[in-house]
C-alpha cells in the first residue's frame, strides 16, 4: 500500500531530473495509478516559455501514454520551502483524469492533502 509519504519522497527524488534553466525552480510530481504503480514527472521548460510543461502534466501524460487511465493520487513538490500548488491548467488535467487526491509538499517533506474538488471546484467536464 503506497502512502502519502512514499509519494512525496518519489516526487522529491524525481524533481532532480527537472529541466528548469529559465525559472531555476525544479518541480517533481509522483502519480499513484490504481494498479499501484507510481509514475513520476518533472517540469520541462522551453526558451519559448509558454511551451513549458509542468511536472504534474508530465506525470499524467507519461502515465496515459503508457496505457494508464485510473489514478488515485498525485504528489507535487519543488525546491521551495513552502508548499507548491498546481497551476490552473494542471488542475484541469487532473480533473480530466479524476485524480481525486492532491498532495502538495515542500522541499523538507512537509505536506498537505486536498481533494480535487477543493482545488478545482465545478471543473469543466464534457462527459458527465
Ligand atoms: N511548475 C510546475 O511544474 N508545477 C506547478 O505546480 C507550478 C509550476 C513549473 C513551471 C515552471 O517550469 C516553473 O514551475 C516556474 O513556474
Amino acid at each position: 500500500m503506497t502512502n502519502y509519504r512514499q509519494l512525496i519522497d518519489a516526487a522529491l527524488a524525481a524533481r532532480k531530473q527537472a529541466y528548469a534553466p529559465y525559472s531555476g525552480l525544479r518541480v517533481g510530481a509522483a502519480l499513484l495509478c490504481s494498479d499501484g504503480e507510481i509514475i513520476t514527472g518533472v517540469n520541462i521548460e522551453n526558451a519559448s516559455y509558454g511551451a513549458t510543461n509542468c511536472a504534474e502534466r508530465t506525470a499524467v501524460f507519461k502515465a496515459v501514454s503508457q496505457g494508464k487511465r485510473e489514478f488515485a493520487a498525485i504528489a507535487v513538490v519543488s525546491d521551495m520551502d513552502r508548499l507548491i500548488y498546481p497551476c490552473g491548467i494542471c488542475r484541469q488535467v487532473l480533473a480530466e483524469f479524476r485524480v481525486s487526491t492532491i498532495i502538495v509538499g515542500d522541499v523538507n517533506g512537509n505536506y498537505k492533502v486536498y481533494g480535487a474538488e477543493e482545488l478545482l471546484p465545478c471543473a469543466f467536464t464534457e462527459f458527465d
